[in-house]
């Protein structure tokens, strides 16, 4: 059997000890609001950051479900923000999880094709606003893209009430990426 490509680390997953280059991604409403959990800590720390997040909401809204953006954190250059558009709002009671999940799995494989520099849609401004973001990020970045390991607390799993193993098989189907997952 093949190494599982999703490892699990125990602790805080924005602990000041963690000093390697990393993509923190987490699950985002496109409703601009980081306010609970894992995106509301983001906030708190990065909030120039925040305010981005704020900004592509503003201009997209629900046409982000299913994109992966990329955000510098501005204040740490080990550490980028990576937003999964999985919802259209925050809080809880966001239905069954299962449209949660589907924007998970597009987001994911969004995320991928972003990463590895794939082709996108060209006729969607959504595309070539993310894709525009995520050049500007690059060409600042201390270290090169693929340096920067992927981590993750567990998504979807907190005030999404999506149950944690129902994510971590998207995360598997993803063979040509690897996770590290954190858990409290
Ligand atoms: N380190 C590790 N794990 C954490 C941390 C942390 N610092 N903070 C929270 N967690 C864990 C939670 O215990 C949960 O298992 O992260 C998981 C995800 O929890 P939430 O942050 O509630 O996120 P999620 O369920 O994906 O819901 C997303 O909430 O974060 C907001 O704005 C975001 O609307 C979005 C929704």
């Amino acid at each position: 059997m093949s190494a599982s490509n999703v490892k699990y680390l125990r602790g805080n997953c924005l602990a000041g000890t963690i000093s390697h280059p990393r993509i923190l991604i987490h699950s985002c409403n496109c409703n601009g609001s980081w306010g609970g959990g894992i995106a509301y800590q983001l906030g708190v720390k990065y909030p120039k950051a925040e305010k981005d997040y704020i900004e592509i909401c503003e201009k997209f809204g629900s046409r982000l479900l299913g994109k992966f953006v990329l955000i510098p954190s501005y204040s740490d250059s080990t550490l980028l923000i990576g937003c999964l558009f999985t919802a259209s709002f925050g809080g809880p009671n966001q239905g069954s999880g299962k449209t949660i999940l589907e924007n998970t799995q597009l987001a994911l494989e969004d995320m991928r094709v972003k990463l590895k520099g794939g082709k996108l849609n060209p006729g969607s401004d959504v595309d070539g606003f993310t894709s525009q973001m995520m050049e500007k990020v690059k060409a600042k970045l201390r270290y090169r893209l693929d340096e920067y390991a992927l981590e993750m607390p567990q998504i979807n799993s907190g005030i999404f009430g999506v149950p944690w193993p129902q994510t971590e098989k998207l995360l598997k189907e993803q063979h040509s990426l690897s996770f590290a997952v954190y858990v409290l």
